[in-house]
């Protein structure tokens, strides 16, 4: 969480997603979150999905799983419940979960990593909450690829997440490619510091505070004794090509 007012309960934000919604507009980020998912977890597994924000992607799980769709917004949460009656959801903090140890097949998260400070806590409250032989799944956006900046230059607004302005997104773009060949022998987090209020809201990356990136999570995993089988999204376009891919996925088996 990058401020003291929860970014995900304000009306702004949940106006702007029910209504994204309301008006049947399905991401196909989160197709393509599920249909990667399916890869590795059996149908019938109990999971969590995590962050789940106003439960599509848990709804989308549910067609082959036992679903548990967790989020620290309250809002989010209760519209969830209204909509999608085959999840059970709730109110969750991702750096303490409530659930006991090796409660789930597999635990995952979408869109959700690169908005919390506190990586490790939330990581290992992940691993935690899996059993022995289940997984572990990140799905983010890499903001690391030199992709995006080039993207953000011919876009009207460009990524506010990256640079307001040219200049600031030609540094993005250099900070990318150093990023792009630096990070595979030499990962460490990067933390960002967003400045979310007094700005116009334009996407919902706007408070990420974590570049996610696959070579920093994949370490994490394996100190922790988690054998990664996988660290590119490869439902997502471009996916093994990481000065291009768009998304990283991070499967970890735990041991
Ligand atoms: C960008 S939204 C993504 C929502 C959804 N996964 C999607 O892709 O549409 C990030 C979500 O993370 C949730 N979140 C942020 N910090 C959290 C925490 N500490 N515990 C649980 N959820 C958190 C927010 O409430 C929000 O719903």
């Amino acid at each position: 969480m990058a401020n003291d007012i929860f970014h995900y309960a304000t009306d702004r934000y949940v106006n702007k997603v029910v209504t994204g919604q309301e008006k049947g507009l399905k991401p196909i980020y989160l197709k393509k979150y599920v249909k990667f998912v399916k890869r590795y977890v059996k149908h019938g597994s109990s999971i969590l999905d995590l962050g789940c924000g106003a439960g599509l992607s848990s709804d989308l799980l549910s067609e082959d799983y036992k679903v548990v769709g967790a989020d620290l917004s309250k809002p989010l949460i209760n519209y969830a419940r209204k909509h999608f009656k085959n999840v059970k959801f709730q109110v969750e903090d991702a750096r303490k979960l409530s659930f006991n140890d090796e409660t789930f097949d597999a635990v995952m998260a979408c869109g959700f990593i690169e908005h919390i400070n506190e990586v490790e806590d939330v990581l290992n409250e992940m691993l935690r909450v899996a059993k022995k032989n289940g997984y572990v799944i990140v799905v983010s956006p890499n903001w690391f690829s030199p992709f995006k900046a080039m993207k953000a230059f011919i876009t009207p607004k460009g990524y506010e997440t990256i640079g307001r302005n040219r200049l600031q997104i030609l540094k993005w773009f250099l900070k990318s490619l150093y990023y792009t060949f630096q990070k595979p022998i030499n990962p460490r987090y990067v933390l960002r510091n967003p400045d979310i209020y007094g700005e116009e809201l334009v996407g919902d990356d706007i408070d990420m505070v974590y570049i996610a990136n696959q070579y920093d999570l994949k370490r994490f995993f394996e100190k922790k004794g988690c054998k990664v089988i996988k660290i590119n999204a490869d439902t997502f376009a471009f996916s093994s090509i990481p000065f291009l891919a768009t998304w990283l996925g991070v499967v970890a088996k735990k041991a």
